[in-house]
C-alpha cells in the first residue's frame, strides 16, 4: 500500500486525542528559578528507576536546567492549570507570586498545591528530531493524596474522572 505524506497539522491533531497530565519542570540555577511546562513525561524503566521527557531544541530555560545536572519535575494537580499556561510562556517572571519551597537535595523550587512531586538527576540526553530526549533518574519521590490531576486533551486542560478501578 502505498504511504501517504502525513502534514504536521493532522499530525498535531491525532497526537492531541492521546491525553496526559502536566508537569512543570524546576531548577534552580544560579539563584535564579527557572521551570517550564511539560506533558512529554514517560514511566520509563523500573531497574534503574528512569523517566523520560523532551524538550523542544529551541528551548530557552533548558541550557540552565541541564547545566544543573538535577530539577525536580512538578505533577500539577487539577486546579493549577493557571500555572501550567503561565511556566509554557516566555515571560521571564514565571515565579512571581508562585508558591514554593526548596528541595531536599538540591533545593530546586518545589510548587506547592501539586499532586506529586520528584527530584531527579538527569542521566542522558538524546537527540529526538527537533527535541532532545531527557532520561532522568528520581533521587526522591513524593505524592499528595487526596488531590485530582491536571489532564491535558485536544489543546484543553481538564480534569479525570475514574470510571473503573482496577
Ligand atoms: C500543556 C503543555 C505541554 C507542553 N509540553 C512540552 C514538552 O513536553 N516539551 C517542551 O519542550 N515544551 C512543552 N511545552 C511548551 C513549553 O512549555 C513552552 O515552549 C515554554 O515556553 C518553554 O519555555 P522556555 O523557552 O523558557 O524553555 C508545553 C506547553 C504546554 C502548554
Amino acid at each position: 500500500m502505498a504511504s501517504r505524506t502525513v502534514e504536521q497539522v493532522e499530525f498535531k491533531k491525532a497526537l492531541g486525542q492521546f491525553p496526559s497530565g502536566v508537569a512543570v519542570l524546576t531548577a534552580n540555577t544560579n539563584d535564579e528559578p527557572v521551570g517550564m511546562t511539560i506533558q512529554s513525561l514517560v514511566s520509563l524503566s523500573l531497574d534503574p528507576l528512569l523517566v523520560m521527557f523532551s524538550i523542544a531544541n529551541t528551548s530557552t530555560s533548558w541550557p540552565a536546567m541541564s547545566a544543573t545536572g538535577n530539577l525536580v519535575i512538578n505533577v500539577l494537580a487539577r486546579n493549577q492549570s493557571t500555572l501550567g499556561l503561565r511556566f509554557a510562556s516566555r515571560a521571564p517572571n514565571r515565579f512571581e507570586g508562585v508558591a514554593f519551597t526548596p528541595s531536599p537535595s538540591g533545593g530546586h523550587p518545589v510548587l506547592e498545591g501539586t499532586v506529586a512531586w520528584m527530584e531527579c538527576r538527569i542521566v542522558s540526553e538524546l537527540p529526538g528530531g527537533d527535541h532532545r530526549i531527557v532520561l532522568a533518574e528520581p533521587i526522591d519521590v513524593n505524592c499528595l493524596p487526596g488531590r485530582e490531576p491536571l489532564v491535558y486533551f485536544n489543546s484543553g486542560f481538564g480534569g479525570f474522572r475514574a470510571d473503573q478501578v482496577r
